[in-house]
């Protein structure tokens, strides 16, 4: 029994493998990754749960990447939740809501510049820029440097899920642009979340500026491909299945909904690993200090244990308890603003091109030990 996620994301339907998976192997040590692989909800529950026991500390991709400054996403309580507790606020769901007004905006300019009779890359028009300018713009990080940033950002991603390839000089791109801003932002604070950062009402939880610049470059790397790719997925979703589309475009109102089925469906994070604290005996293995654990999110989110009819789209569908923001301690922190952002988006692409049709033939899937979406998609808008 052998099985490699980089393979599984670039599959036009791995969802059969996923369920042969989790019925006949819902734990299984894979020899060419050196790794534990899980794909039952309550097996991917019970490891995201338990962060004593299996740790983030020494990565949560099958490469063992960490950054070199610290960041929330590999740290391990009880230092996890002291950063943890320090940017909490920064994504809260209300502070969320205020950004709907420029979200709208920032996805109308970008429709606007499509020009609906020509075919199009979904991904270089669209899903890529939005999420980058509502991080940049969070970030405070100026216009002009946009294309830059996306840039050192792209080859931390891909490093992450591949190779390591320039990875350090990009982390340190990033780095000394972060820290160019920070005087001018400690003196002169803004509505930018450096400033907010850099002034906390509690002091006891200011970052220090290592800290700040790990968290910053975190929120680089996790707003923007994530939910590009959870924007891509959706599009392709609503391309296979015609009806739902006219019924979101007859009723936009079910998009929340709809949104979280996209998620469950195609998640853009189809899996994340952990490494063992401890000898421990797991799902009937003994597993030593020091594995690592795969866990397949994208298996869990079909699985029939808790979902009815786990290959349908029912926007309806509640409660939906799916992984794709993953769950416990290292719970997604910006799945308000991803949810906003994926509703808005659909919502107004929906409105302006409901015809639009994909080039089967020209898209191309990514290949990624994390990630699952498109590096192209092409649209035809308006076909008619
Ligand atoms: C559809 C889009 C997104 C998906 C599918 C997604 C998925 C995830 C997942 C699965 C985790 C858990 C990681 C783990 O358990 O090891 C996570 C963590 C995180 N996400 Fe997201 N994410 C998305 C968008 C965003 C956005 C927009 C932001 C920021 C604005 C963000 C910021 C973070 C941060 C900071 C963490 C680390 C939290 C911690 O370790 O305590 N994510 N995300």
């Amino acid at each position: 029994m052998d099985f490699d996620p980089h393979a599984l994301s670039a599959r036009e339907d791995p969802y059969p493998l996923l369920r042969e998976l989790r019925q006949k192997h819902p734990i299984f040590y894979s020899e060419t990754r050196d790794m534990w692989v899980v794909s039952p909800y309550a097996g991917v529950r019970a490891v995201l749960r338990d962060a004593e026991t299996f740790a983030s500390g020494r990565g949560t991709v099958p490469t063992g990447f960490t950054s070199q400054k610290p960041m929330l996403i590999t740290q391990d309580p009880p230092y996890h939740d002291h950063l943890r507790r320090a940017v909490r606020s920064t994504f809260a769901p209300r502070r969320v809501q205020t950004l709907e007004a420029f979200i709208r905006g920032v996805t109308r300019e970008l429709l606007d510049a499509i020009d609906p009779k020509e075919e199009s890359d979904l991904v270089s028009v669209f899903s890529d820029p939005l999420p980058v300018a509502v991080v940049t713009d969070l970030l405070g990080i100026g216009f002009e440097d946009r294309d830059e940033f996306k840039r050192h950002a792209d080859v931390i991603i891909h490093a992450a899920a591949n190779t390591s390839e320039g990875v350090d000089e990009a982390q340190q791109w990033i780095y000394d642009y972060v820290e160019g801003v920070l005087p001018e932002r400690e003196k002169n604070p803004g509505e930018d979340l450096v400033s907010s950062l850099l002034h906390p009402a509690d002091e006891e939880t200011k970052l220090t500026p290592d800290e700040l610049l790990g968290f910053c470059s975190l929120v680089l790397i996790a707003a923007t491909e994530t939910t590009t790719n959870g924007l891509c997925n959706a599009v392709y979703l609503l391309h296979a299945h015609p009806e739902l589309r006219r019924q979101l475009v007859a009723d936009p109102s079910r998009m929340p909904g709809a949104v979280e089925e996209f998620l469950r469906l195609e998640s853009p994070v189809h899996g994340l690993s952990r490494v063992t604290t401890r000898d421990v005996e797991f799902m009937g293995e003994k597993i030593e200090e020091g594995s690592r654990i795969h866990m397949l999110f994208a298996a869990a989110n079909r699985d029939e244990e808790i979902f009815s009819e786990p290959d349908t789209i029912r926007p309806e569908r509640s409660p939906n308890p799916h992984l794709a923001f993953g769950l416990g301690v290292h719970f997604c922190l910006g799945s308000s603003l991803a949810r906003l952002e994926l509703r808005i988006a659909l919502q107004e692409l929906l409105a302006r091109f409901p015809n639009y049709d994909l080039v089967r033939e020209r898209w191309e899937r990514l290949e990624s030990d994390a990630a699952r979406g498109f590096a192209r998609l092409p649209i035809r808008p308006d076909p008619r």
